[in-house]
Formats: structure tokens, sequence, C-alpha cells
């Protein structure tokens, strides 16, 4: 039965999973990380992002796993993947990586029906000192996120840490998507903003699942969606980097499903 029916919701709405819930999730989660483990080689000037996500399709096949974006709302391709302004949602194609091209790349699997979904930064060639500035900022806001998350806590104080943190370093947070609850669905409740005020919102408890996957932008926050109904782009054409992980609340803090095998979670270009 592939649906949450598992354990019991919240008055907010959010399902409480048992123990025995997170050996699945972190079965998913790691897949998922280490298919983008492997995407590190596939990333160089002249390569399509069409090719690479024919390879993380192939990979997902070949770990009788299965795709979660694929039919999902009508959208065709194992991954994401957003280059420079674009946000996210962006549509593989054939387009040429470029020299100093940064990228997001993000997948999601289903394993024995529990859901995997993460994304991290890469860079075609030679890394711009800005680019690597606003890829670091926005991987340590993720972690700030993730430090925020203990039973007790709230959503808001999750929100705050990140924004809080980038906003320190004169950058800026997306408004306009935000993290998830998923587990045996992809989307459920709650929306994880990573923006807010300590103590608001949702009070977390052991056993919720969800994902915090900041988006940052060099300029101004605002985003809007092309034409092709999926990809999002700064309205002000600045670059933006994402990183999410899959994370499960524990008595005392939290589990990181997605945490590369590899070690490569960080900017790979720095391993
Ligand atoms: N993986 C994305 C997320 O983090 C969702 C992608 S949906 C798609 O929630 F259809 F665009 F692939
Ligand atoms: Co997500
Ligand atoms: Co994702």
């Amino acid at each position: 039965m592939n649906q949450d029916t598992r354990g019991r919701l919240t008055r907010d709405g959010i399902r409480i999973y048992d123990q025995a819930d997170f050996a699945g999730m972190h079965k998913a989660g790691e897949l998922a990380a280490r298919i983008l483990d492997e995407v590190a080689d596939q990333i160089f000037v002249g390569q399509t992002t069409g090719a690479i996500d024919a390879f993380i399709e192939r990979r997902v096949e070949e770990e009788n796993a299965i795709s979660a974006t694929i039919g999902y709302k009508g959208y065709k391709h194992a991954s994401c993947i957003s280059v420079n302004h674009v946000v996210c949602h962006g549509i593989p194609g054939d387009k040429k990586l470029k020299d100093g091209d940064i990228l997001n790349i993000d997948v999601t699997v289903i394993v024995d029906g529990w859901y995997g979904d993460t994304s991290r930064m890469y860079v075609a060639g030679k890394l711009a000192r800005k680019s690597e500035r606003l890829i670091q900022v926005t991987h340590d806001s993720l972690m700030k996120g993730i430090e925020a998350v203990r039973p007790g806590n709230t959503f808001g104080d999750i929100g705050h840490a990140i924004q809080s943190y980038v906003e320190a370093q004169r950058m800026s947070v997306v408004r306009d998507f935000c993290g998830h609850g998923l587990g045996r669905v992809f989307h459920a409740p709650p929306n994880v903003l990573h923006y807010g005020r300590p103590g608001t919102a949702a009070v977390l408890e052991e056993g919720m699942f969800f994902t915090i996957e900041p988006m940052v932008n060099l300029g101004r926050p605002e985003t809007k969606v092309l034409s092709d109904d999926w990809t999002a782009v700064t309205r002000d054409k600045s670059l933006s980097a994402q990183f999410e992980h899959s994370v499960g609340v524990t008595a005392d803090g939290c589990e990181i499903f997605t945490l590369s095998p590899g070690g490569r979670f960080h900017p790979t270009y720095q391993t």
C-alpha cells in the first residue's frame, strides 16, 4: 500500500511515523544520495543536462527503484537540473554546460514505497569566486536549518535559522518554494518555509519526516516560472543555488536520510 496511512496525524496534519519506518527512509535516501555522488563524474563543459538526466534515469532503473518525478504532474524526467539563474525545476535538455556554470541536480527515488528526495550543487569547469560563496552559504544555511531540528522546536525556528544566516551574508532566501513533508508520498504537510520567526508555526515531534531545501539568490528573492510551466528563474537574473536533505525527527535531534555515502554532498569541487 503505497500511501501514508501509518502512525498518526498531528493537529497540524503532519504524520508521525514509527521507529521502524526510519529504516525505509534511510534506504531510499541513501540511494538518491549515492546516485548524486555518481553524477559528479558526469559534469563537464560541453555535457548536456539531458545526458545527465539519462544517466540518472538509467541508474534508478538499475537499482530497481522508481523515479518519483517521471509522471509527477506531467513531469517527464528523472531529475530537475537548474543551471545558474534557474532557481528550481529546471528541465533537462540539449543545452550544453559552459565553463563556470553552476547547477543544482535534484533527484527523488522511491524504494519499497519510501521517498528519498535530495539535491546538491555542481560546477562545470572553473568555479567563479562569487558562485563559490553562494554555494557555500546555501549549503551552510541548510545545515543551520538542520541543526534546529529537534522535538519542541518549531518550523519557524528552522526557517529563522536559515533566513538569518543567509541575510547576514547579504544574500536572499527564495519565498516562492519550500520544503515539504514526505514519507510514503512525495509531498505532504507541512510546508517547510526557509524563512520565519522563532517559535512560530507547528511544533516538531519525534517521527516527523520532511525535507529542508533552501534556495538562495545572490540578488533579490523574487522568482518567476517560464512558459514551460516548470522552470523557475530569478526575476533579476541573479545566480541561485539550492541544497536539499530529507530528515526524520528523533528523540533528541534528527537523522539525515540523504547523507552522501561518498562524502560528496558538500560542494563537490572541494572533495
Ligand atoms: N524534488 C523536488 C522537490 O524537492 C520536486 C520536483 S517535482 C518535479 O520537492 F516534477 F519537478 F520533478
Ligand atoms: Co523536496
Ligand atoms: Co527535491
